[in-house]
């Protein structure tokens, strides 16, 4: 399996380097977006690679954009990222990156919450409430919601976190109408996306979307969309409330690193050898799992 720590293309003029994905100008209204295998926990940064599961995360978010595109509207061109850089580079972009429509960046996170786990559980223990949403009382932890919840967040700077806002927050930044088109669109593709995960076995515990616009002003998804880094997935087989579920996504990282005194703040502290291999093999189970087909290397 190739790994990609971090890409080195001089064919095209770089954006930046995100925490997983390298972003490229493909003339002024495109962006190559290669997404490596770094992985973030905490939004901070490990040292080492997990190979493949930047090709992982890029063909699972492959698949539901296409799965999704009667929805809303997303950044895919169809455009090959092999067409777009040197002979040499191909092999750092391929089955690993896409050619997207550079949009503008909604700078609020659009999260969908159906069960009521990590900064949710903790929130509603301590306040009632995710979000400031009101709950019933009595929830477990990994309890299925109600409904879904919509819960934005202020996108942070690099090695900022995130920050949750109200949905009046929300408004307030970015004007009612786009606001409540997000909340809508995220939970109807929240809902159709758990709806397929069912029938695979997985339960989508919660996700969040990126939205960006056109210079139409049309609204897109963009970024990754439903992967095992945006998403918690949850094999349904052995799904109970009551107690923090395991999953196919990076929480066997994070559960590894909550063992060690880590202030979880930068630098990462080294990750041992079969935590690599356990999450890497997780990757690989969970578009598997998914899409019923193995990685396209
Ligand atoms: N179509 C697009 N147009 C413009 N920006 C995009 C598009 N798709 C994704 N992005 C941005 O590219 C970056 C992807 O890199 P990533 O490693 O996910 O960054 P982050 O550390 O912010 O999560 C994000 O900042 C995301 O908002
Ligand atoms: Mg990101």
């Amino acid at each position: 399996m190739n790994s990609l720590y971090q890409t080195s293309i001089h064919s095209l003029p770089l954006l930046g380097h995100g925490k997983v994905r390298d972003n490229y100008a493909v003339g002024d209204d495109k962006i190559l977006i290669v997404t490596t295998d770094r992985l973030s926990a905490f939004d901070v940064v490990m040292n080492e690679p997990i190979p493949g599961k930047g090709m992982v995360l890029n063909q699972m978010s492959d698949f539901w954009f296409e799965k999704l595109g009667h929805i809303v509207p997303n950044h895919l061109t169809g455009v090959a990222p092999e067409s777009v850089v040197a002979a040499d580079e191909v092999e750092q972009v391929k089955g690993r990156a896409v050619v997207a429509k550079r949009l503008k960046p909604i700078m609020v996170e659009a999260v969908v919450r159906g069960y009521i786990i990590g900064s949710g559980w903790k929130d509603y223990q301590d306040t009632g409430s995710i979000c400031g949403i009101k709950l019933p009382a009595g929830l477990q932890q990994a309890e299925k919601l109600p409904e879904p919840l919509f819960t934005p967040a202020a996108k942070a700077e690099l090695g900022e976190h995130d920050e949750n806002i109200s949905f009046a927050d929300m408004e307030s930044r970015i004007g009612a109408e786009l606001a409540a088109k997000m909340r809508d669109v995220s939970i109807a593709l929240y809902q159709a996306a758990a709806d397929y995960a069912a029938t695979r076995g997985i339960i989508i515990a919660d996700t969040k979307f990126e939205f960006g616009l056109d210079d139409n002003g049309v609204m897109h998804l963009m970024d990754e969309v439903l992967t095992a880094d945006s998403s918690r997935f949850w094999p349904a087989d052995s799904y109970q409330p009551g107690m923090s579920p395991p999953s196919f996504d990076k929480q066997f990282v994070r559960d590894y690193l909550e063992t060690l005194s880590w202030g979880k703040t930068a630098p990462a502290p080294a990750l041992p050898a079969d935590v690599i291999d356990k999450t890497q093999a997780k990757y690989f189970e969970a578009i598997e799992r998914l899409t019923g087909q193995k990685l396209k290397a």
